[in-house]
């Protein structure tokens, strides 16, 4: 039984042709190690985000911005002609991070074209770059597979790039995963930096998840109500355990 799995499993890889070189090593994002890539999360950007309910993708792309600080990350930001109708970063993201590296492009539509940019990241001397931009097809997925190209690790923040349709976005992950960029969501990018929740780090996250992943804000409140003023309420003792 055993032989059979494994010869259909070689087989369908034989068939897949290059589906095995495409394949990439599993690797794990390390504290000491990352960056948070803030990519084109303009004001004039925002609009050509319909891929998500717009409100749902201004808290996401504002809990994005925020893991360098909740983690302590090296940060750069970087915008495309901000002078024109892309406009500036939301003031909220800039407030964020006042000395972090904001790299200006004045016409370079893959950051990694950008002399300032490229030299702010190889500076850092770290390999895992975390970010998310909009628009996903151009932004991310432009600066995602040339980071790819030049040897780093990428993690691309799903929930937090936007572009213009589900199609789009969905080619542009695509394209992503073709690369080796781990397409991922926000709670995948803060689990694998947070490792453990007894770890050092994790202490004062959980203000930051209620702020930033209410679904887990609300079930810690929910714990803690339940520890310091809860009692059972008829039938729930009958309930499984
Ligand atoms: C980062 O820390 C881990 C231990 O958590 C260590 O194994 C690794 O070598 C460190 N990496 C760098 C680049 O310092
Ligand atoms: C860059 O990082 C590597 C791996 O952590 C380290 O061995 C090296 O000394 C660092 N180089 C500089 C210039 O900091």
């Amino acid at each position: 039984m055993k032989l059979n799995v494994f010869s259909t499993l070689t087989a369908a890889a034989f068939m897949a042709g290059t589906a095995l070189a495409d394949s990439f090593a599993w690797e794990r994002l390390e504290l000491n190690n990352s960056i948070l890539v803030v990519v084109d999360i303009q004001e004039g950007l925002y609009n050509l985000a319909r891929d998500f309910d717009p409100t749902v993708f201004v808290h996401n792309t504002f809990a994005h911005a925020s893991i360098g600080k909740a983690f302590n990350l090296p940060v750069v930001l970087t915008t495309s002609t901000e002078t024109g109708p892309n406009g500036p970063l939301p003031q909220e993201i800039l407030d964020l991070y006042p000395d972090a590296p904001l790299i200006k492009r004045p016409g370079e539509i893959n950051a990694w074209d950008n002399a300032e940019f490229r030299e702010a990241i190889i500076s850092l001397n770290r390999t895992q770059i975390i970010l998310a931009g909009i628009v996903t097809d151009v932004c991310t997925a432009f600066l995602a597979r040339s980071l790819r190209a030049a040897g780093y690790s990428v993690w691309a923040n799903i929930e937090a790039s936007g572009t213009t349709s589900t199609l789009i976005r969905d080619i542009a992950n695509a394209q992503m995963l073709r690369a080796g960029v781990n397409v991922v969501s926000f709670f995948d990018i803060v689990g694998e930096l947070m490792r453990d929740w007894r770890a050092p780090v994790a202490k004062n996250l959980l203000p930051w998840l209620d702020t930033y992943m209410p679904a887990v804000g609300m079930t810690a409140r929910a714990h803690r109500a339940a520890i310091e003023k809860g009692a059972l309420i008829p039938g729930e003792d009958k309930l499984p355990s």
